[in-house]
């Protein structure tokens, strides 16, 4: 494990290096076409290399130093991630304004014609110069506007997602059952118990029969939820509150997960590889979890759990990594809910006017939403934390309010 996280502690600089020295190369150009002060490059230089030291710094501090999770860390990260993700924003531009030149480089080696004499253009209109420099400022502001909004506010901005899941042959007593779900809170992620806060309010208010949290407690270390501990014990429903384990919960010693799994113990029912049964109104079913499995991890014991959950009833299944439904799950075992997270939508997400979109798409089949085939339907949640720097663009933190209703019939 401890080879993996070095792994990304050397890999994160140098994917951030390489984005910062594609963007110089424009900035250069840029620079120089317009006569800007080449003192925005010196500037450029020194923030790249200021920004970089600070991540691997507070990357190396987070994962090896006594872990107490504190504002000056949170305000670091936010800047971090304003400064990059900003040009993850305008990446798409520049890299379809490269290809393109490339192709017209490639077409008229091929398609040569009579030379002609470059005309120079002299670049003496100083109110056209003017013009330019501001439009190129502001056209380079927005991006940073943007992850600036989402750093500020879209981090905090709690929606509730209402969604309606049939279920063959539901017993009568399950009817309207509703369920709220929260995934991947990491807890080291918050500044402050406001996002929290208003978690508990929701869930007040939406006075859900039962909490589910699908995995993914905290980042690194049980400490990060240590100082939320009040709040975590607020978050209540019903008939209970029911877990299951996550990648990062993981992510640390022999003694700090069984610390981490206590703390968890004394919120909510941890299902690790083990169902429990729900009774509403006379009627029953069984609410199970399973333990993480995804790249390096394989504590997912499916058999174990499936031997523990009584056949005659129907199913809902915490599962971490959305994946696992396609692997384990859909098609090959009679569960009808399976509730995940994991993906965070990568915390970049457009999913309006009628588009779906993130990076997440290319990486997970499932990132957020429902699915279903069938009988057997996945949910996937977008998480209430963050990894990483503290934004979300375009992808609010997510209570999920699940209502189960009888469906008609299928075929
Ligand atoms: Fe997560």
């Amino acid at each position: 494990m401890k080879t993996f996280i070095i792994f990304f502690l050397l890999a994160i600089p140098l994917i951030q290096l390489s984005v910062d020295l594609y963007f110089l190369r424009f900035l250069k150009k840029f620079v120089a076409k317009f006569n800007y002060n080449p003192s925005y490059v010196r500037v450029y230089k020194t923030l790249t290399v200021l920004f970089l030291l600070t991540s691997f710094g507070a990357n190396a501090f987070r994962t090896f130093g006594d872990f107490q999770y504190n504002n000056i860390l949170i305000i670091i990260y936010a800047t971090l991630g304003i400064w990059y993700y900003s040009k993850l924003i305008l990446l798409p531009f520049f890299l379809g304004f490269d290809i393109f030149k490339l192709s017209k480089i490639i077409y008229d080696k091929f398609n040569k014609k009579e030379e002609k004499i470059p005309v120079v253009e002299e670049n003496t209109n100083v109110s056209r110069r003017n013009f330019l420099e501001g439009a190129g400022i502001i056209t380079a502001g927005i991006p940073f506007l943007i992850v600036a909004n989402s750093t500020l506010n879209t981090v905090r901005n709690v929606r509730v997602i209402p969604v309606t899941v049939p279920v063959h042959n539901l017993p009568a007593g399950f009817e309207g059952f509703t369920i709220a779900q929260l995934s991947d809170i990491h807890f080291g992620s918050f500044y402050d118990s406001g996002i929290l806060n208003r978690c508990i309010l929701l869930l007040d208010r939406l006075n859900p029969d039962i909490l589910t949290i699908t995995g993914d407690f905290v980042n690194f270390n049980p400490k990060e939820m240590e100082d939320f501990y009040t709040e975590y014990k607020k978050l209540k429903a019903r008939k209970g509150v029911f877990a299951c384990l996550g990648n990062h919960d993981h992510y640390m010693s022999d003694s700090e997960r069984g610390d981490l799994r206590g703390i968890i113990s004394s919120g909510s029912v941890l299902l690790n590889n083990q169902s429990a049964i729900i009774e509403n109104r006379g009627d029953y079913i069984n609410i199970a979890g399973v333990d993480n499995s995804s790249k390096g991890q394989d504590f997912a014991d499916f058999p174990l759990m499936l031997s523990q959950k009584d056949p005659m009833l129907k199913s809902i299944l915490l599962c971490h990594n959305p994946r696992n439904w396609d692997k384990y799950i859909r098609g090959k075992t009679d569960i009808e809910l399976t509730l995940s997270g994991h993906t965070h939508g990568t915390q970049v997400a457009i999913e309006s006017f009628g588009l779906k979109l993130s990076p997440a798409g290319l990486i997970y089949k499932q990132w957020a939403g429902l699915h279903s085939h069938g009988n057997q339907h996945l949910y996937v949640n977008r998480g209430l934390g963050t990894v990483g720097p503290p934004m979300r663009i375009g992808i609010p933190p997510e209570i999920t309010l699940i209502t189960l209703k009888k469906a008609v019939s299928h075929v």
